[in-house]
Parts: structure tokens; C-alpha cells; sequence
């Protein structure tokens, strides 16, 4: 009825008006952020709470459990997912050490910090490292058993973030399946999460697959563009981005392993702002449009083709460069803001909220605007 409305006026301004008021509204619930902090010049967590509040970020994924960090967003209504990294995997499996972790680790700051999940482990399965990989889910496990004996499992879910690449076949992504090499680790990992409902997390970047066939794969789908999208054969469901066949494909090879009823979360998605010369895409025009379309979804609620009132569950890489990050040129880019808080580029939301937060004259005018259309709309 209010698109009518704007129609008929050919009111497009108010259209603009009134979506990026949507945004301002669901982007706290919407959308997550990692904070990595491989970096020798980021500003205090304390500076952090005050930059999330005013872009109003509500949930945050660290690599750790940094306990400046959680002290600092104490009382921020922050919600947190907190990791065991790898290397405390091994120790992870002896019940003493894991109850002893969360009682280091998380249950101190849960009176004024919402852990709503701990990660065990990040990419293990595409490590190689088989002592590692076979050690996973009996840290899971017994991790799970700690927080069962804390009481505190219905409030700290249990998980692990995998990379993508543990799909051995991701099209049609009907069609998508573990790597046969990974099923044996994998199958009986699902029925974890299946029986304790918790989500199976992954790393997903379209990025990649753009920069290893530019010939082959349209910008315009990895970045969320306009395109004629790509249609499954088997479920005539279309895609018109990468991301979402990424996460459908993961939902089907759960599927082939028997399991309906695990959620599919985005740990990591994100898209580098600079790289190197054999990297291509790595721009920061394109870095823009990736983030800025990515939130546009996360504020329509979107679900993917498969699951399309479930709501993807994203948390974006990252939140800062971080300067002393190995490798590739793109690894020390993908941060949203530099190091002094200014942002990289302008993600859509930021002329309203970040950049300049709207004066109260704006804000009257928007509601008065508000109440008119209202007017408008019962007057019809
Ligand atoms: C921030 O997010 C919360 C929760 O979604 C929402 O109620 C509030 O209106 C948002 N505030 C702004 C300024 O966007
Ligand atoms: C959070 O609130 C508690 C209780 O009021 C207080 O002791 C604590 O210092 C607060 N934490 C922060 C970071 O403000
Ligand atoms: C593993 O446990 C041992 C003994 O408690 C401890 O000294 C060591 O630091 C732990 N390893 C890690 C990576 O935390
Ligand atoms: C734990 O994961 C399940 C399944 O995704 C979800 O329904 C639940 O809300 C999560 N719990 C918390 C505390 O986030
Ligand atoms: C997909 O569309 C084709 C052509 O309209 C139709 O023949 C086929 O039955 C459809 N398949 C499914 C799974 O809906």
C-alpha cells in the first residue's frame, strides 16, 4: 500500500529515505563482525566498543578469548562467539582442561557479556594435519560436556568454522557434497551438531573463486549484482549469487549425510580491498560493493533459494586491516575500517550513520515525513 503511495507521487527520494531507515533498523540484529586482531596498531577495545555502538553493530567473532576484550564489552549488549584455537585442541579433549578453560574463559564474563557460542578449532579439516583433524570432535565433545556440567549449555552453543573448501562438489549446489577424503571425519562431526542443535559454521569467500577463473565466473554474481544468475537443474531454483550457492551447497551435503535440521551460519565472508597484481578483483570498488550488497541482503532478512525463510546468519571478515597477517596482499586488506577507525570505503549505511549521524532537525523531519505518509495512506 505505501509503494503505491510512493508510485503514484513518483516519490523517489522518500523511497531512499525510508530504505535506508530499514537499514538503520535491522543492521544491530542483522549483521556480525570478526574482530581479528593480527596487528601491531589497532586501537584500545575500549575505543572498539564506542565504534560498533555508533555503527551500531551488535555481535562480534573473535579468534580468541581475549579478556580485554570481553571486559571491555561488558554491559555493551554485544553478543559474542569466542574461540579455542587450534593449537589448545589437543589439551581440549581432556575433560579437566576444557571445563577449566570455561571457567577461565567464559564463565566470568557471562553476568555482563553474552558468549553465545564457543568455536573449537578454525579450518582444522582442510589443515592435513590427520592428528589434529581426528582430535576435532572429541575437543567438540568434551568441550560440550564441560559446558553441560557448567550449566551452560543452553546458552553457549558449541561449533567449529570450516573453510569452503572441505566441499568436494558445490555445483549444481543441489548436487553439493563433502570430499569423500573429509566424509569420515565430517559424518560423524553433523551428527553432533545434530544432536546438540548447534549451527555448522563456514569461512566462505567468493573471492577466491573470482580470483582463480576471472574468464570463467561474472564479477557481477560474486559481487551481488544485477545478472541473469545461475539456475540449478535439479531444483530449477535460481541463483543470483555465489554466496548463497556456497551456503545451499553445504545445506545439501549436510543433507546427503541424513541431517535436515542443522543451521548453516557464515563465519567469514568479506572481500579485500587491495592485493597484489596476480590478484584479481582484490579493488577497493569491489571490496565496497561486496560488503555493501552483502548488507543490503543481511536487512531484507533474505534466506537463500533453498532455505528462504531462514535468514543468513553472517559474520563479516573483518572489521580492521590488520597489518601483520602473512602472506597475499588481500590477507592484511579486508578490513572494514583502518586501524584509526576511519572507514576503507563508504558501505552504504555509513552516510547515515557512521559518517554523520543525523541531526534531530533530519530526524523530526524523517518522522514528520513518517506521520504524513501514514496520513496519506489511511486517506486512501
Ligand atoms: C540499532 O539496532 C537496534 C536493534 O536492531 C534497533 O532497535 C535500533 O533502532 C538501531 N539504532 C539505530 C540508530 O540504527
Ligand atoms: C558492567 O556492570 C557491572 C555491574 O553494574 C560493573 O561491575 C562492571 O564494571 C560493568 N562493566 C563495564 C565494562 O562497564
Ligand atoms: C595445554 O595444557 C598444558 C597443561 O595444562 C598447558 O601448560 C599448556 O599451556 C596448554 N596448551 C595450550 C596451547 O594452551
Ligand atoms: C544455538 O544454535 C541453535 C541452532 O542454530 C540456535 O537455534 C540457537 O539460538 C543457538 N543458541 C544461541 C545461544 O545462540
Ligand atoms: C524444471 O523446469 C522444467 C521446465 O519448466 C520442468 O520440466 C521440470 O519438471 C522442472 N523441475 C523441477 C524439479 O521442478
Amino acid at each position: 500500500m505505501a509503494v503505491a503511495v510512493f508510485s503514484r507521487f513518483g516519490c523517489c527520494l522518500a523511497l531512499g529515505v525510508l530504505f535506508s531507515g530499514q537499514i538503520l533498523q535491522t543492521l544491530g540484529v542483522g549483521v556480525g563482525i570478526n574482530y581479528g586482531q593480527i596487528a601491531n596498531n589497532l586501537p584500545s577495545p575500549t575505543s572498539v566498543v564506542k565504534l560498533l555502538q555508533s555503527i551500531n553493530i551488535s555481535r562480534v567473532k573473535l579468534y580468541d578469548a581475549d579478556p580485554k576484550v570481553l571486559t571491555a564489552f561488558g554491559n555493551s549488549s554485544v553478543d559474542f562467539i569466542i574461540a579455542i584455537g587450534n593449537e589448545n585442541i589437543l589439551n581440549m579433549t581432556d575433560p579437566t582442561k576444557a571445563q577449566e578453560w570455561l571457567k577461565q574463559n567464559v564463565q566470568p564474563y557471562l553476568h555482563q557479556t553474552q558468549i553465545t557460542c564457543v568455536t573449537v578449532g578454525n579450518e582444522v579439516l582442510t589443515t592435513g594435519d590427520t592428528v589434529l583433524m581426528e582430535n576435532l570432535l572429541p575437543a567438540m565433545q568434551s568441550v560440550y560436556q564441560a559446558l553441560v556440567a557448567l550449566g551452560l549449555d543452553k546458552q553457549v552453543n558449541i561449533s567449529s568454522a570450516h573453510s569452503v573448501a572441505i566441499l568436494g562438489n558445490s555445483y549444481p549446489p543441489s548436487s553439493g557434497s563433502f570430499r569423500e577424503d573429509l566424509a569420515e571425519y565430517i559424518h560423524p562431526l553433523v551428527n553432533f551438531h545434530s544432536e546438540i542443535n548447534s549451527p555448522f559454521l563456514i569461512n566462505a569467500y567468493p573471492f577466491f573463486a573470482y580470483k582463480g577463473n576471472p574468464d570463467s565466473i561474472s564479477l557481477e554474481y560474486v559481487l551481488f549484482q544485477d545478472n541473469p544468475g545461475v539456475t540449478d537443474p535439479n531444483t530449477n531454483l535460481t541463483y543470483d549469487n555465489m554466496l548463497y550457492a556456497q551456503i545451499d551447497s553445504v545445506y545439501a551435503a549436510i543433507k546427503a549425510m541424513g541431517h535436515t535440521d542443522i543451521d548453516v551460519a557464515i563465519s567469514e565472508t568479506g572481500w579485500p580491498s587491495k592485493g597484489d597484481p596476480d590478484e584479481t578483483g582484490a579493488t577497493l570498488e569491489n571490496a565496497a560493493k561486496y560488503n555493501r550488497n552483502l548488507l543490503k541482503r543481511i536487512a531484507m532478512n533474505q534466506g537463500t533459494p533453498m532455505k528462504p525463510t531462514v535468514p543468513i546468519n553472517v559474520h563479516v571478515f573483518a572489521l580492521f586491516n590488520e597489518d601483520l597477517k602473512p602472506g597475499a596482499t588481500s590477507e592484511r586488506n579486508y578490513g572494514l575500517f583502518y586501524p584509526d577507525g576511519t572507514p576503507v570505503y563508504d558501505i552504504g549505511f555509513q552516510d547515515h550513520v557512521l559518517l554523520s549521524s543525523p541531526s534531530s532537525a533530519t530526524l523530526m523531519a524523517w518522522s514528520r515525513f513518517g506521520i504524513l505518509i501514514s496520513a496519506m495512506v489511511m486517506m486512501i
